[in-house]
């Protein structure tokens, strides 16, 4: 298939854009580069725009003629949304509806959506299904949630058959690629904490009182890698006229803690860190089932949280860091 690529140049796009071409579709990057790097969608077909300008948006499609989007262009900074939640909207709202408006005038009826776990909001049961309630507790998942609404709207409507895939932490590199995450402020817990064993300087566990078996907040890690493949499986098993939203996570919760220690083990160097207050907003525990993507798209996430310590540690390296 041939696949346009919206935020391919960054971290969990760049990755899935090498894994489609991997698995043999044809594919065009379309990336306004704001948090992506032209490194990361080297040799590719690369159309530089905005989401949000359908003319940009309809050059791509015109000449490039998809037969699928996979969109992952999108603003993804939770506490960004919370300070600048027009600019959320504006990009994770009206650009994607700016797509949705390109691929129905251009014929292009299959969208994998990068969705993610936020649109669940603090959650009443974990592990947490699809059927889970949806309450967002930012602006950031409230966008996710709304673009799923307007694309569930758009399936009968003009023929589209989506996958809204909602991922949970995803982490790790694919150094076999030259891909990992690359950010000028990291806010992602597993970069940080490997920061903190290469340069010595303390990282901050915030909050050590919850109710969790030793005390930090449990999350549900996946590898970039593992990520990618639901992609290809996604995109390859949709059928006309069919949309639906996976979760995609380990399965597995890890607290803080462990984190901190996986990373010590894996790179045997001593993480410094300090014991911090809660934030606000951080629910205790935020964890996945996966059986729905398992048993619909046959997918298995089969990398540790070692195994992306490690594809981290080797891409770092690779970047002379
Ligand atoms: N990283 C995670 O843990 C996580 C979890 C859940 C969901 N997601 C979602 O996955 C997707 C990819 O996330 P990521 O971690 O790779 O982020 P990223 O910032 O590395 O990638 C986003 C890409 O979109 C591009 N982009 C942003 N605004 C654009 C615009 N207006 N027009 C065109 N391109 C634009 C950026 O330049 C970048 O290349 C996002 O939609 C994000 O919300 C990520």
């Amino acid at each position: 298939m041939k696949v346009l690529v919206t935020g391919g140049a960054g971290f969990i796009g760049g990755v899935t854009g090498r894994a489609l071409q991997a698995a043999g579709h044809e594919i065009a990057v379309f990336d306004d580069f704001s948090t992506g790097h032209d490194w990361a969608c080297q040799g590719m077909r690369v159309y530089r725009g905005d989401i949000r300008d359908r003319s940009a948006l309809d050059k791509a499609f015109g000449e490039f003629l998809p037969d699928a989007a996979m969109h992952f262009a999108a603003k993804a900074v939770v506490p960004e949304s919370v300070s600048n939640p027009g600019l959320y909207y504006d990009v994770n709202v009206v650009g994607s509806l700016r797509l949705l408006e390109a691929m129905r005038v251009a014929g292009c009826r299959k969208i994998v959506f990068s969705s993610s776990a936020a649109v669940y909001g603090t959650p009443a049961i974990t592990p947490i299904d699809e059927e889970s309630r949806q309450h967002p507790i930012n602006p950031y998942g409230r966008t996710k949630k709304q673009f799923e609404e307007a694309l569930e709207d758009a399936r009968p409507a003009d023929g589209l058959s989506y996958a809204c895939l909602r991922y949970f932490n995803a982490c790790g590199a694919a150094p076999e690629w030259g891909l990992g995450e690359v950010r000028e402020h990291e806010t992602h817990l597993v970069p940080l904490v490997i920061r903190a064993a290469a340069t010595g300087k303390p990282f901050t566990i915030w909050g050590t009182d919850y109710e969790t078996r030793d005390g930090t907040c449990v999350r549900d890690y996946v590898d970039v890698r593992d990520l990618a493949d639901a992609h290809v499986l996604a995109l390859e098993r949709l059928r006309p006229g069919e949309g639906g939203a996976y979760n995609l996570g380990s399965g597995q919760g890890t607290t803080v803690r462990e984190v901190v220690s996986s990373v010590g083990r894996v790179m045997g160097k001593k993480v410094p860190f300090v014991d911090g207050p809660r934030r606000a907003g951080d629910p205790a525990s935020l964890v996945a089932s996966c059986s729905k993507a398992r048993r619909y798209l046959g997918w298995t996430p089969g990398r540790s949280l070692d195994d992306s310590i490690r594809a981290v540690a080797e891409f770092l390296r690779s970047r002379g860091g």
